[in-house]
């Protein structure tokens, strides 16, 4: 089994509670699944960079026209997607580690999810064929902190929608959720159980995604 792991947090694990969401699930999933082969990008170390023009017209013309030759420049603007496609592409199961930041995705991972979502790369586009996938992703863990407390639904949450919405574009709907909410100690006194309570959520996840059925080429690959 091949899991690709984003990071966008820039605590250490001691200070962030998602990331020791991320040091449950994947302590769990070793220990059932000791062959899984792990990539890990830490986006902080990794920065994708903004979305340019560039990037825009390399990604993009070639859908619309045949007869475009892209420039160094545009060339070289695709480097970052590109290196980040192969591991995406490489993966079963794509894990995302983030805080809830403004009622979403911190900006960092929303980059990385404008680099990554790239025609050519990641999925092909085409009035005959619609979008196809490129990646063998089956499933999505989204690993999550927030300060407030958020019922399923709630409208000011804008992560899960935008995170189900991306993905679910290049055909991946399945998205398991695993979230600490109520971590703001000055309006939650219960701070600490909503921790404990998330931390035992992100162990079944990973008993789960273990479970996991894999074409079989995908589990040679991990051998
Ligand atoms: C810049 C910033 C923006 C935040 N925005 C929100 C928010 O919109 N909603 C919320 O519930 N918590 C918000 N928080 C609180 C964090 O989500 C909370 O502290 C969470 O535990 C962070 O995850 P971490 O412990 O893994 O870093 C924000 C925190 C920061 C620093």
């Amino acid at each position: 089994m091949n899991i690709l792991h984003v990071c966008a947090n820039p605590k250490p694990t001691e200070e962030s509670v998602s990331k020791q969401l991320a040091a449950a699930f994947f302590g769990k999933i070793i220990e059932l699944r000791p062959d899984v082969d792990l990539v890990n990008v830490d986006l902080y170390d990794e920065k994708p960079p903004f979305y340019s023009y560039e990037l825009y017209k390399r990604a993009w013309y070639p859908v619309f026209d045949e007869s475009y030759e892209p420039s160094k420049a545009e060339d070289m603007a695709i480097n970052y997607a590109a290196k980040q496609a192969e591991a995406f592409n490489a993966a079963d199961v794509l894990v995302l580690t983030m805080p809830m930041w403004n009622f979403t995705v911190p900006a960092i991972m929303k980059a990385w999810m404008d680099q990554i979502l790239c025609p050519g790369l990641t999925f092909t586009i085409s009035p005959e064929e619609g979008v196809q996938p490129l990646h063998n992703i089956k499933s999505i863990v989204l690993l999550v902190a927030s300060g407030g407390v958020y019922k399923e639904d709630d409208e000011r949450d804008a992560l899960s929608s935008q995170v189900r919405a991306a993905f679910g574009f290049i055909g991946i709907s399945e998205v398991e959720i695993v979230w600490a909410d109520g971590q703001n100690p000055l309006f939650n006194m219960d701070h600490e159980q909503r921790k404990e309570m998330a931390i035992e959520a992100a162990m079944e996840t990973a008993e789960d995604i273990a479970e996991l059925e894999l074409d079989p080429a995908s589990e040679a690959v991990a051998e």
